[in-house]
């Protein structure tokens, strides 16, 4: 089975920050999670390298729009390096890949009559790469995203007849057993989407008279292809279209994105897809906004914080766990470095680092740094895991609650800490060996399976940890087969007498 996601391709004009991270650490830990569950997966991500936006962002550097586009896409694949995404594909939209499925789309569009000539007015926001009417204005007339005014512009452009998909995009939004039924989460922002249908779709501009850093229209070259229309189509292009290829993948499973964008994701790009009779995507998730000690990140503000500053403090998978885990996935919420750094030390130098240092120490102490003997078969505790994980876990990943997963996995460790506590392995040592072998065994069971659970999220040291007790075999092998049934192989997965693999402390408490 196949399984297509994606994540916003973003614009150029700004460096990678944490929100452009939240959704494509998002993206990857859903990514990681079905290529377990088997699936085929493709991950898409890029950069959007068109439009006014890109254009002045070059202008005001000085240098030419092209080398702007190549310098930070570059950054954008670096971040993604650093953070160990795993996409399949990384889109550009200047590549004459994307210029030729661009062409495809709106010329098909053009040829179904859905395209026609018209005098139009209208305010542009560059920050907002769309054109609003004054009611969608503040009382200053400026922008509600961007606070800035945007120019009255009228041009004679080409028009897109959204008006004439509503019916149908709402039948395919609000019915489930609808065949090409678009499921939009969360349900707060479906309903707005739903309302705004309701009011009835205007027609939108497709090509612009005034910039030219764009596509040419491919049946009229002095205008280029709206940046908006441009970007969505990426979705097709990395996948092959327009050779027949695409459609190994096509539809799209996820498109993910913030509450920001949702509205081109869920109704233009929909309707373009119904115009040009392909299938449509099967979810489209918007998650909240970041906003970081009660303001939004903005260059601006001078307050938005990169990727590498939150490796260079907490590490590369521990970055990517807290920022995907911090605040529930769908909302908008506040973060801060103290409540990371609170999350840090809760979940992963406590609860998780506790379990880990204390287990292997016990091992190294009374076992020769060896995985004790199986004295009596002892996987109840790992059974009692598997039971508290599995369905719990599996539903959150499935419903993208990514929160929710992680917190399923420490209330797993919490967990076998109590269970820990209770038998007191500790006063076992002099009196019970055999007591003691049998419950350091099964702790060391139970720490594979926590790890199996946290390779999405924490990819290497997952494997650290599936190293440092003596699991056998590769743990991405392992998980595999226990995620397609849940089962439990007879003696465990770290094998009696096995070497421990020492391992320098993998959450050092930070201050
Ligand atoms: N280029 C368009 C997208 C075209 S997709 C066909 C664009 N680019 S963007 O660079 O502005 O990226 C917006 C996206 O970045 C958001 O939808 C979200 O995925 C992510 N985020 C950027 N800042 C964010 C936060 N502060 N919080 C959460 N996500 C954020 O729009």
């Amino acid at each position: 089975m196949k399984f297509y996601i994606t994540t916003p391709i973003y614009y150029v004009n700004d460096v990678p920050h944490i929100g452009h991270s939240y959704t494509t650490i998002a993206a990857d830990v859903l990514a990681r999670w079905k290529r377990l569950n088997n699936y085929d997966v493709f991950f898409l991500t890029g950069t959007d390298e068109h439009g006014a936006k890109i254009a002045k962002a070059a202008k005001e550097k000085g240098v030419l729009p092209q080398d702007l586009c190549s310098e930070m896409s570059a950054k954008f694949k670096e971040a993604w390096q650093l953070l160990n995404i795993s996409y399949t594909d990384f889109i550009r939209t200047t590549k004459p890949r994307h210029v030729k499925s661009v062409e495809n789309i709106v010329q098909t569009l053009f040829d179904k009559q859905l395209i026609f000539k018209k005098k139009y007015e209208g305010f542009y926001c560059i920050g907002c790469e769309r054109f609003y009417t004054a009611k969608d204005l503040d009382e200053n007339g400026c922008c509600l995203l961007h606070k800035t005014k945007p120019v009255l512009q009228a041009e004679e452009n080409y028009f897109f007849k959204l008006s004439t998909f509503g019916d149908e995009l709402l039948k395919r939004i609000t019915d489930p057993t609808h065949k090409e039924y678009i499921q939009i989460q969360p349900e707060g922002r479906k309903n707005e989407i739903i309302g705004k249908l309701e009011l009835g779709l205007e027609d939108i501009s497709i090509s612009r008279t005034a910039i030219d850093w764009g596509i040419p229209l491919p049946f009229d070259k002095s205008q280029t292809v709206y940046v908006w229309v441009d970007a969505l189509i990426n979705y097709l292009t990395g996948i092959g279209f327009p050779n027949e290829e695409f459609k190994k993948y096509w539809p799209a499973d996820v498109h993910l994105m913030a509450k920001d964008i949702l509205w081109f994701h869920s109704v233009i790009w929909p309707a373009i897809l119904v115009g040009a009779e392909l299938e449509l995507p099967k979810k489209i998730y918007s998650h909240g906004f970041f906003t970081l000690n009660g303001d939004k990140m903005s260059k601006s503000l001078g307050n938005v914080i990169s990727p590498e500053e939150l490796v260079n403090k907490y590490g590369v998978d521990s970055t990517r766990y807290l920022i995907v885990t911090l605040i529930p996935f769908g909302p908008d919420g506040d973060i801060s470095w103290e409540g990371l750094t609170l999350k840090y030390n809760t979940d992963l130098a406590n609860n998780l680092g506790n379990l880990l240092s204390r287990t292997l120490k016990m091992a190294e102490k009374n076992f020769n740094n060896t995985v004790p003997p199986q004295t009596e078969p002892n996987l109840c505790l790992v059974k009692q895991l598997n039971d508290i994980l599995k369905e719990n876990f599996v539903y959150n990943m499935e419903n993208i609650q990514l929160h929710k997963a992680s917190e399923n996995i420490q209330s797993a460790i919490t967990f076998i800490n109590k269970q820990i506590e209770q038998e007191a392995p500790w006063k076992l040592a002099k009196i019970d060996k055999d007591k003691l072998a049998s419950c350091i065994y099964s702790y060391l069971q139970a720490i594979d399976i926590i790890a199996m659970y946290l390779l999405c999220f924490m990819p290497e040291i997952a494997q650290k940890i599936w190293l440092s007790t003596g699991a056998s075999g590769n743990i991405e092998e392992t998980a595999k087969k226990y995620f397609a049934d849940f089962n439990i192989p007879d003696d465990g997965f770290s094998v009696a007498s096995s070497k421990l693999k020492n391992q320098t402390i993998l959450f050092p408490r930070i201050s």
